[in-house]
This record gives structure tokens, sequence and C-alpha cells, in this order.
């Protein structure tokens, strides 16, 4: 907050602590000239007379104490522009110290699993569980709450694993998040046409049915440029995060339109990293959930 801001902040706290001040004061208290007790103007049911009797005197000091009460509020507590109180609070530092306090109760239930490998964990219904509320907290708005995933964003539930499944794939993938890139190919495959006949050979690879003529002559165009990263039969290179285009899998739609946008735009899917936002415990926990839904089933009942 710069310096006018802060000023104009504390003008304003200030003009208000002393209207209110000002305003109690002058209410608070008869005026010369308010009719008296018996020189009633209104007299209604015979006995109820109108006139105008201050407040009491212990009714009127609890307004002047709130008054107090907020001037040294303001000098504790931040709240008069940019100064921050004597008292040292924050709300920053109560999050912090809130969360540190968070971390130390569930430090011990961590602990436990710390060591455990990730496959055995995935066994384990209370770590799966955790796990789970890890992935609720952290992934489902990406992936989904049932992990199944949507247009770009990967189906964490079925054996198709762009970046690798096992266990120390998963983790690697949530601690430092991946970053596929498929440039553009526009330009080296050619034309449209040439794009059209690319794309209906991707379709054919994994058995869509494709115009025969156009994915023969989509092959050769293929197998000089996709095949580096694709694998010389489409299958895929997981230290790439190519895709295998032969599963029937996918993360973008099977749809001629879709794979050739692919051909022309490039893709550049991006899985944040997670460690700095989840730690390690955590990212453990949550790579056994993933690991979990397509691997071994936890143990119904729970164990520990
Ligand atoms: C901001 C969105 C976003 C969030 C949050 C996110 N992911 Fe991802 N994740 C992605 C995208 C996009 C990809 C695909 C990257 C690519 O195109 O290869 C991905 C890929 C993955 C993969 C690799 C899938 C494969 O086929 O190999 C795994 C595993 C994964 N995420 C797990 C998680 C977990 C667990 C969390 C929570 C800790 C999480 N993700 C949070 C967007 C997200
Ligand atoms: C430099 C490596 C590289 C080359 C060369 C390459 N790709 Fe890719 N391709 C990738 C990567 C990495 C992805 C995953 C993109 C993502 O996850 O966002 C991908 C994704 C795709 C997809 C989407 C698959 C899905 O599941 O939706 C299609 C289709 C595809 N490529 C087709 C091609 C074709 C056709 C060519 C040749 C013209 C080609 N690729 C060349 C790396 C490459």
């Amino acid at each position: 907050m710069s310096a006018f801001w802060s000023i104009y902040v504390i003008a304003l706290v200030a003009i208000n602590l002393i209207g209110c001040i000002v305003l109690i004061y002058f209410t608070g208290r008869s005026r010369p000239g308010d009719p008296k007790a018996d020189d009633t103007s209104h007299i209604w049911d015979e006995t109820l007379t109108e006139y105008n009797k201050p407040m009491p005197a212990w009714w009127v000091n609890l307004f002047y104490a709130t008054v107090f009460f907020a001037v040294g509020y303001l000098i504790y507590y931040p709240g008069a522009g940019a100064f921050k109180g004597v008292g040292g609070w924050s709300s920053a530092g109560q999050h912090d110290a809130d969360m540190a306090e968070q971390e130390k109760q569930v430090a011990p239930l961590f602990a436990q699993f710390a060591n455990v490998p990730i496959a055995d964990l995935a066994k384990n219904a209370k770590a799966v569980e955790l796990g789970h509320s890890v992935f609720a907290n952290n992934c489902s708005m990406c992936h989904g709450s049932d992990a199944k995933g949507n247009k770009g964003f990967p189906n964490l539930t079925d054996t198709a694993w762009n970046w690798g499944g096992t266990p120390d794939d998963i983790l690697t993938t949530v601690l430092n998040g991946r970053q596929a890139a498929m440039p553009s190919f526009a330009a080296v495959i050619g034309n449209d046409q040439a794009i059209t006949e690319t794309a209906a050979y991707v379709q054919s690879l994994s058995g869509i049915k494709a115009d025969p003529a156009l994915a023969a002559a989509g092959k050769p165009r293929f197998d000089m440029v996709c095949t580096a990263c694709h694998g010389p039969t489409g299958t895929g290179n997981p230290l790439l995060g190519a895709p295998n285009l032969t599963d029937g899998d996918w993360l973008y739609g099977s749809d001629i339109e879709t794979i050739k946008e692919g051909i022309i735009k490039g893709r550049a899917g991006m899985m944040p990293p997670h460690e700095p936002i989840i730690g390690k415990d955590r990212a453990r926990l949550v790579a056994a959930y993933v690991y979990s839904l397509t691997n071994a089933q936890p143990a119904a009942g729970g164990s520990d």
C-alpha cells in the first residue's frame, strides 16, 4: 500500500472514530430548550407523555468503551492503513502457524507410510484413502473426481500411460510434472490433403475405419516424420510422453479433424509439478492411489 493510501485509510478511520464520539456526546445529553418532564407536548392514553430523556450513563459509557476498544485494537492489530500493529499479528502468519500445527498432527500419520513401497501402499486401504483425499483436493479439477479425465487431461483409470504406469513413473509425474511437446508439422507435411492422408493413416493404426486410399498415401509421411517420437509402429514413447497411437485410447480425440488439428497446431499438454504444492509424503500417497486404480485393489475392511 502506498503512503498516500495508507494515510487516506488512517484519516478515514480516525474521522469515523471521532465522529462516533461526537455523535454519542451530543445525543447522550439533554439540550437547553428540550421539553421538561412536566412540560409535555404530547400525551397518550392520559398518562404517557413525550419528552426527551438522556440515555442512562452506563449505556452511553458502553458506547465510549467500544470506541476506546477500537483504538486499542488498531494499535495492537493491523488495521490503520499500512501500520502493522504492535502485536505483530498477520493473517499470513496465522495461516502459516495453523498449517504448521496441522502438519505436526498429520506427520505421524504419514511417517508410518514413509518407507513403504508405493506398490504396497496401493494395497493398504488406509493409505489409499488418504491418497484419495489428496487427489480430491489437488488433482480432481483437472483429472475429474473419478480420475477418468477429459479431453487433454488423461484418464488415470485405464492402462494406457503416456509417461509410464509403474509406481516410480507415476510418482515422478506427480513430483516433477510432465511437459509434452509435439511441434506443429503443418509446414513439414505440406498441404491440407497430405495432412488429411497422414491423419487417416493414424486412424487406421488403431483399427478405426479410414479411407484405405488416404491411409495408404499417409503411411510414408507418417514413417518419415512421426515415427521419431511415436515409434516405427506407432506404439509411442513414454520417455517423451508420445502416446501410443494404436491402442484406441485418445487424449485429444480420434476423429479426423482432431488429429489434423494436432498435426497442424502441435500439442503441448502440461502436467504441473506437484512437489512444491503437496510435498513428497502426500505425493507418494496420491501416487499409490492412482496406481491402485489400475492395479491391486486395497484389501476390504482396512488394515493397519
Ligand atoms: C492443472 C491441471 C492438472 C492438475 C492439477 C494435475 N494434473 Fe496430472 N496431468 C495434467 C495433464 C494436462 C496431463 C497430461 C500431460 C500430457 O499431455 O502428457 C497430466 C498427466 C498426468 C499423469 C500421466 C498420465 C499418463 O498417461 O502417463 C498422471 C499420473 C497424473 N497427471 C497424475 C496427477 C495427480 C496425481 C495429480 C494431483 C497430485 C495431478 N495429476 C494434477 C493436468 C493436471
Ligand atoms: C517430437 C516428437 C513428436 C513427433 C515427431 C510427433 N509427435 Fe505426435 N505427439 C507427441 C507428443 C509428446 C504427444 C502428446 C501431446 C500431449 O500430451 O499434449 C503427441 C500426440 C499426438 C497425438 C494425440 C494422441 C491422442 O491420444 O490424442 C496424435 C494423433 C499425434 N501425436 C500424431 C502425430 C503425427 C501424425 C505425427 C507426424 C506428423 C506426430 N504425431 C509427430 C510427440 C511427437
